[in-house]
């Protein structure tokens, strides 16, 4: 199939619909009807699709009552259908549904205790239902505020799907080019970087050539935006601190620093509760989505209130479905399970025993060049070759399906497609840990049998 038709184009652990004739007929007529009726964007995961019916905790189950684990879903955090979560959106859509242009103190008494958790300078919390939404926004914040154009990001980041969103997504390939006004830098990736390099020095030195080469091209600078757990570029937690020289690089010139926590918000890093805590600085504005409502369309912007002093008063903001009251009781019900359930507690300890394991199993097999993690989110970085630490994808490919096939759910990451994407549910318990581990650990044997 050429690469322009390629189903899967832009997508990792897509499937190629040239596998269509190795799948049963009822899975056939299900993708030839997808195909149909939701056309050629819809894509499905993994070589061998999946289908699902229901989910509880931290299990999905088919439709003959296969047991899957979910180890990728970043979205339902606390749990599939969590009974408080449930409990919480079916009252309040029994009750009152609508938008925020009416007073009602629930939205309130969530945002409160949404801004405690940014542990000061940020004060305003504007919600969307998207997280594409919210980046457009934030971009539109920091534009208004600087009067600048000029967006940093990072060499294979993705921040959404709206128009502007998606020019300054570097994952889209060829045919969604990145915006003139768009420069790159390279990611932190420690594990690719020459041995002592202060890779938080050269974050900062690369945002500095990329201000000036905007300035050469007549674009003024308006803001570093960056996944704080670098989530598509390959998942890079170390060294923390990496991000200080990089905002204050941003403010000299008058930019602003947007912390994208769609992935790593909301407790799933462990040690804190949001990602850009891990390295001790404080953005100018935090963009929020997936967890936040369990699977409720919940989504939000939360900056400085000076930032949006003048933006408010002048730019007209109203979003139609964004923070409705459903949505908010879903939000307020996922940070109370957090709260109650010490689900970042939880996660730190379950998340430190994961990467231990995978690190144990890690040592027998040469093709495993690193393994790296914060909280419940992991890589498992897979090469040709230790020295060269050349990609294996397809190495990484054959893990994945291995992986599917004995009911555990991950993905792939990396500008290469060969690091493993694991994100275990926060909820996840050690016994789950320990399927998991052992899974990898045959899937490895098996995979790799007559080559580690
Ligand atoms: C880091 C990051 N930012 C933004 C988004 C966009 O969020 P949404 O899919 O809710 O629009 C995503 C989605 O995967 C993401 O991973």
């Amino acid at each position: 199939m050429s690469e322009q038709f390629s189903p899967t184009a832009g997508m990792q652990n897509g499937f190629d619909l040239a596998l269509l004739p190795t799948l049963t007929p009822h899975e056939q007529a299900v993708v030839e009807r997808r195909q149909r009726l939701l056309g050629p964007s819809y894509k499905l995961m993994y070589q061998h699709p999946v289908e699902f019916v229901r989910a509880e905790g931290v299990y999905m189950y088919g439709p003959n009552g296969e047991q899957y684990l979910d180890c990728y879903n970043n979205v339902p955090s606390v749990g599939h259908c969590h009974p408080r979560v449930v409990e919480a959106v079916s009252k309040q859509l029994a009750t009152l549904n609508t938008h925020t242009r009416y007073m009602d103190e629930k939205i309130l008494n969530y945002t409160e205790q949404l801004v405690e958790t940014f542990g000061g300078g940020i004060g305003n919390v504007m919600y969307t239902c998207t997280g594409s939404e919210a980046v457009d926004l934030a971009l539109r914040i920091a534009k208004f505020n600087t009067g600048g154009t000029g967006i940093i990001v990072t060499d294979y980041a993705y921040h959404g799907i709206t128009t502007t969103v998606a020019a300054i997504s570097t994952t889209m390939g060829k045919y969604v080019p990145v915006d003139q006004h768009v420069r790159t830098v390279r990611a932190p990736y420690a594990y690719h970087a020459e041995p002592g390099l202060d890779l938080g020095e050269r974050l900062a030195a690369d945002i500095e050539a990329a201000v000036a080469d905007m300035q050469r091209h007549g674009i003024k600078f308006a803001g570093f935006i960056a996944d704080s757990i670098f989530s598509t570029d390959g998942l890079l937690p170390d060294p923390t601190g990496f991000l200080q020289k990089a905002i204050e690089v941003v403010h000299k010139h008058g930019g602003v620093y947007i912390a994208d926590e769609v992935q790593p918000g909301f407790a799933r890093t462990g040690r804190n509760f949001w990602g850009y805590q891990r390295h001790g600085i404080q953005p100018d504005i935090v963009v929020m989505g997936k967890p936040m409502g369990n699977g409720l369309p919940i989504a939000g912007v939360a900056a400085k209130p000076q930032l949006l002093a003048d933006f408010g008063p002048k730019v007209r903001y109203f979003n139609t479905f964004g923070g409705n009251a459903v949505c908010i009781s879903a939000a307020q019900a996922v940070l109370d399970v957090i709260r109650d359930e010490g689900l970042q507690e939880n996660c730190h300890q379950v998340g430190n025993y994961l990467l231990d394991g995978f690190k144990s199993i890690a040592k027998q097999y040469p093709s495993i060049g690193d393994v790296r993690g914060a909280g419940l989110y992991f890589a498992v970085e897979f090469v040709t070759d230790p020295q060269s630490k050349a990609p294996d994808q397809d190495l990484t490919t054959k893990v994945v399906g291995g992986l599917r096939e004995r009911k555990v759910l991950i993905s792939t990451t990396g500008p290469h497609e060969n690091s493993l994407k694991i994100r275990p549910l926060l909820c996840f318990q050690k016994a789950h840990a320990d399927q998991l581990l052992e899974t990898f650990a045959d899937t490895m044997a098996a995979v790799t049998a007559g080559k580690a």
